[in-house]
């Protein structure tokens, strides 16, 4: 069995965690690091580019002042927490202080590759190496580092504030400690870990979703909907929160992009090669949300308008 159910884990060196760094500014990076400050570590997020970085903490601010409003957090917790969340463009003596690192880079084998070996130089003997994607497995990383015991994926879901489930992967030279570290991390970040004992491009989630997007792709390449009705009837007819459509726009279409064309690498499957309107979406640099265009129209309001379909699928 590939999955297990994780139960109360033993020898895990949670209590010796003391410093985590997020590596990656954007969306994700930027909420993880938040949640490690929200549950008391000293965090510190870094990325080569200082205005992804100040462009984190705009955001990450006003996300925690609207929890302060709407009730859901106390504005002294914030404090405290923002208190120990740092940003960085240093990533060595970042890393030198880290007892876990949660990679949130670009989804690129050589970028990670070349990333994973500079964290082996900085960080301690004993820190984790974790990686939060979900499309390259940690084997594929843990051999250009010098201990690829300590080395895993935790991917967590967008958006990372928000979303309770975390997938702890074990790749064939991860330890049970690094795993047992991991899931209790993910507890003490208020997540639901769960394990997979044995690594597979995509996890469980993104391949269910995968599946679903295809589909939904299909759907309107070949006429049948427009975008926003699929979204509709995914929405009221199978109660998803988010259409996959309206979804693709909030993760960013060229991460399911990049994915898709890293497992076509791998594979040489014609079903794993992106298709061909969201290839055409990344050419045009359409990439959703965070570009205002993408399967919808965004407005500075956050206000969403559908595009035609013939717009959407032209090359
Ligand atoms: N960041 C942080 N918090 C957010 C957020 C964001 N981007 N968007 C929404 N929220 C939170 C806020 O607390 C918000 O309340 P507020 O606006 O009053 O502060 C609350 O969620 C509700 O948001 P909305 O009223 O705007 O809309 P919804 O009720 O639809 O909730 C949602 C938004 C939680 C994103 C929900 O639509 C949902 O669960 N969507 C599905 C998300 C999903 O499937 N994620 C997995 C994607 S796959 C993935 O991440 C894998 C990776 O490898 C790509």
């Amino acid at each position: 069995m590939i999955v297990s159910e994780t139960n109360e884990t033993t020898g895990s060196g949670i209590e010796e965690v003391r410093n985590i760094v997020v590596v990656g500014a954007g969306a994700m990076g930027s909420q993880i690091g938040m949640l490690c400050a929200l549950a008391g570590f000293a965090a510190t997020v870094t990325d080569i580019d200082q205005r992804a970085l100040d462009r984190a903490k705009d955001q990450l601010r006003q996300r925690m002042t609207r929890d302060v409003e709407k009730g859901r957090r106390t504005a002294e917790d914030v404090d405290a927490a923002l208190e120990r969340l740092t940003f960085s463009t240093d990533l060595t003596a970042a890393a030198s202080k880290a007892d876990f690192v949660i990679e949130a880079a670009v989804e690129k084998l050589d970028v990670k590759r070349r990333l994973f070996a500079d964290l082996d130089r900085a960080a301690p003997a004993h820190a984790i190496l974790a990686t939060n994607s979900s499309s390259i497995v940690s084997s594929r990383i843990a051999d250009a580092t010098g201990r690829p015991d300590r080395v895993c994926n935790l991917h967590f879901f967008n958006p990372a504030l928000v979303m309770t489930c975390v997938e702890v992967v074990r790749g064939p030279g991860t330890s049970d400690e690094t795993v047992d570290t991991a899931v209790a991390l993910a507890r003490r970040l208020g997540k639901v870990p769960v394990v997979l004992n044995r690594e597979i491009p995509g996890f469980i989630a993104n391949r269910i979703l995968g599946a679903v997007r295809d589909e939904a792709i299909f759907l309107l390449e070949n006429g049948i909907a427009t975008a926003a009705d699929i979204d509709t009837a995914c929405r009221t007819a199978l109660g998803y929160p988010m259409g996959p459509f309206e979804l693709m726009d909030l993760t960013g279409i060229d991460i399911g992009y990049l994915t898709k064309k890293d497992r076509f690498a791998a594979s040489g499957d014609p079903k794993d090669q992106p298709s061909k309107s969201v290839s055409a979406l990344v050419e045009r640099g359409e990439l959703g949300r965070k570009a205002g265009r993408g399967w919808y129209d965004y407005d500075e309001s956050g206000g969403r308008t559908p595009r035609p379909t013939e717009q959407v699928t032209s090359p």
